[in-house]
């Protein structure tokens, strides 16, 4: 069992957990999924992209591998898509297969991602919100998410929910902000090659989760985590961090690596 160097409730149903590293943060989250995945009710999950998940992705196949947990069962929504098509080498379809999807045995048609490549058409906003209008609708036909995985991006962004969005966005197309955008340099090579817009779940979605549990590794990420965590947002949430409407949700983890937490204020 991975234990925390420290936890804290922050509010009513709120919790904050700090790992040493990230690979010990990512066990304890498997080992919170699991129960989840193996239950009698076929579970619904709400997963995410980005460098944070990889290490908790590869700790459930391992145990798939070990026969600890099964997929067969198990419904996934991802949270957002590029402006990209599928079968890009950098789109989060392409992310999913490789990091998770392609090495456990979930149904290919249990498997939801929205589709970013409808963004590449022109004047086609009447499909794009279809489609949107589909995903939310698809979520509430599998009685809602059991539990969502969030990352968190340097603006304060969940899904890509960038500063502006407040609690009541759904499913919908969204510009990427220019601080996420130089940020996904790091994957695409240059600023040029990064897509413009996306589709996300909206910040409503996410709430009507059962139960959220956001990651953030790293030292990039404490400024944003001492800023979300702050006394003035724990009081009052607000669209310029959008992460901060998670504090109106009974039931959400934050689980951090020392790194991340390196601004937290010390009691
Ligand atoms: C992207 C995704 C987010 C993710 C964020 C952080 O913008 N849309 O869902 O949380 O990146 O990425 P990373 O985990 O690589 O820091």
């Amino acid at each position: 069992m991975a234990q925390p160097i420290s936890t804290k409730l922050l509010l009513p149903g709120l919790s904050l957990f700090v790992f040493e590293t990230p690979e010990q943060a990512s066990v304890w989250v498997a080992d919170q999924m699991v129960p989840l995945i193996n239950s009698s009710k076929p579970p619904v999950l709400g997963l995410a992209t980005g460098s944070t998940p990889i290490k908790l992705y590869a700790e459930l196949i391992k145990r798939y591998k070990e026969g600890q947990i099964s997929f067969k069962r198990t419904t996934t929504f991802n949270l957002d898509e590029y402006a990209i098509e599928h079968s890009h080498p950098l789109s989060y379809h392409s992310f999913m297969d490789t990091n998770l999807f392609n090495h456990v045995d979930i149904p290919r048609e249990s498997i939801n991602v929205p589709n970013g490549s409808l963004l590449l058409k022109e004047n086609n906003d009447q499909e794009v919100e279809e489609h949107c209008k589909s995903y939310e609708l698809k979520i509430a036909s599998h009685g809602g998410l059991d539990l969502q995985i969030l990352g968190i991006g340097r603006t304060g962004h969940i899904g890509f929910n960038e500063p502006g969005s407040d609690e009541k966005t759904k499913t919908r197309k969204i510009e990427i902000h220019t601080v996420t955008r130089q940020d996904a340099i790091r994957e695409f090579g240059s600023i040029d090659l990064v897509p413009k817009t996306s589709i996300t779940m909206g910040v409503s979605t996410i709430l009507g989760a059962k139960r959220v549990i956001l990651l953030a590794f790293g030292s990039s990420k404490a400024p944003i985590i001492s800023q979300l965590l702050s006394e003035e947002r724990l009081t009052t949430p607000s669209p310029q961090i959008p992460a901060s409407y998670l504090f109106g949700h009974s039931n959400v983890q934050i689980v951090l690596d020392r790194q991340a937490a390196e601004q937290l204020e010390k009691e």
